[in-house]
């Protein structure tokens, strides 16, 4: 189907936009009264991601209240290792939490490469989300990156360091090399099954970039995104490496699309390092969205300029944060859609 806002897939092919794009990570959630209200049907969060209908519903109401020029389908990165045999718990006020993590040979031998089809409540949740949608804006699908859900899956939880994670690293670089390469192959059949459901464009998140060295970013983490982008073909990628500042001239060599930036890092520094032929995404601290309206608008114009007038599509440097006012998310998409160079 034909979408009347194709602003963001012109933007991310490096096509000429008449205005700078906008969505936000995280618009999908706690930030909008809709969403909880939404969410307090469901059970609990893993019964809410697995409810299609709900998914759904929540998919599509930032583009109906925030007015962004995507939606992003409404789940988390931690559906690929529980498809693979490996469940977790979404403990409210603090995060995700694994009873059982990954180890040893043993552990890895029970793990399975997910097919996709286990996720189908996903896959419904698209079909859903593109049905209502009509064509009104593109859908973005995304999984996180192996990296990140590696840490995840053997650290057991959030943490600040992941240093169980990174001890693996360490001590068997072997098994982490076979875990890594079995999410891997998951997260290829899982983007595939998304894109064949009516995913528009996908994103990768890897959120625990930034705790690895570059020599070991690139080794353990880069290299299994290499191989997503090189798999997936027919939509427009856009990688996400938080806190990667280190990789950026790499990240340039990427097959994908775009590169999505944190706040941390220079904008014009970004663009030399990443080059002319990848659209850059972000960047501004999700704390912005904490000054008065004056500041935002100061600030996000500032921002503007510094991308330029194509090859950006305007968002955060990070998700936005669940206690952020609606009204400031407002004024920040509003202030992007209004600016003209
Ligand atoms: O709007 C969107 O961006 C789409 C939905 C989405 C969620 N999680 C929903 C969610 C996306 C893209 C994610 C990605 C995700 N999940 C990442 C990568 C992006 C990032 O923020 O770094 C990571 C690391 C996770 C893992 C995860 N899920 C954590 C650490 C937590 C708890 C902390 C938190 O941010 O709340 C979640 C829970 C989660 N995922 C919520 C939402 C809306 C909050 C749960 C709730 O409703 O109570």
């Amino acid at each position: 189907m034909k979408l009347k806002n194709d602003l963001i897939l012109r933007a991310v092919r490096g096509e000429k936009t008449e205005r700078t794009p906008v969505w936000l990570m995280r618009q999908a959630g706690r930030v909008l009264p809709e969403y909880r209200k939404t969410r307090a049907k469901a059970k609990d969060f893993i019964s809410f991601v697995k409810n299609p209908e709900l998914a759904a519903e929540v998919s599509i109401q930032p583009v109906d209240i925030l007015g962004v020029d995507a939606a992003i389908i409404f789940s988390d990165i931690l559906v690929i290792p529980e498809a693979m045999g490996l469940p977790y718990k979404m403990i409210e006020e603090k995060g995700p939490y694994f009873e059982k993590t990954i180890r040893t040979e043993k552990d890895l031998a029970q793990l399975h490469v997910a097919s996709g089809e286990e996720l189908s409540y996903v896959t419904d949740a698209i079909r859903l989300v593109k049905k209502e949608l009509n064509g009104k804006v593109p859908l973005i699908g995304f999984s996180g990156a192996p990296w990140t859900l590696f840490a995840y899956m053997t650290e057991g939880s959030g943490s600040k360091t992941f240093s169980k994670a990174k001890k693996m690293l360490y001590t068997n670089p072997t098994l982490s090399h076979s875990l890594l390469q079995k999410i891997t192959d998951s997260t290829i059949n899982y983007l595939r099954s998304q894109i064949s459901a009516g995913a528009d464009l996908i994103q990768i998140f890897d959120s625990w970039a930034g705790i690895l060295s570059p020599e070991m970013y690139n080794e353990f983490s880069l290299k299994y995104i290499s191989k997503i982008c090189n798999a997936i073909t027919g939509v427009p990628k856009i990688v996400f490496a938080k806190d990667a500042f280190f990789a950026r001239k790499e990240m340039g060599d990427l097959s994908c699309e775009g590169i999505s930036l944190d706040w941390t890092m220079n904008i014009s520094e970004s663009r030399k390092l990443i080059g002319e032929t990848k659209t850059l995404q972000g960047n501004a601290d999700p704390c912005l969205l904490y000054a008065d309206f004056a500041t935002i608008k100061r600030e996000t114009e500032k921002m503007l300029r510094a991308f330029g007038p194509q090859r950006h599509i305007a968002n955060l440097g990070h998700g936005l944060y669940p206690d952020t006012e609606t009204e400031k998310v407002k004024f920040f998409v509003d202030t992007i859609k209004e600016f003209r160079f």
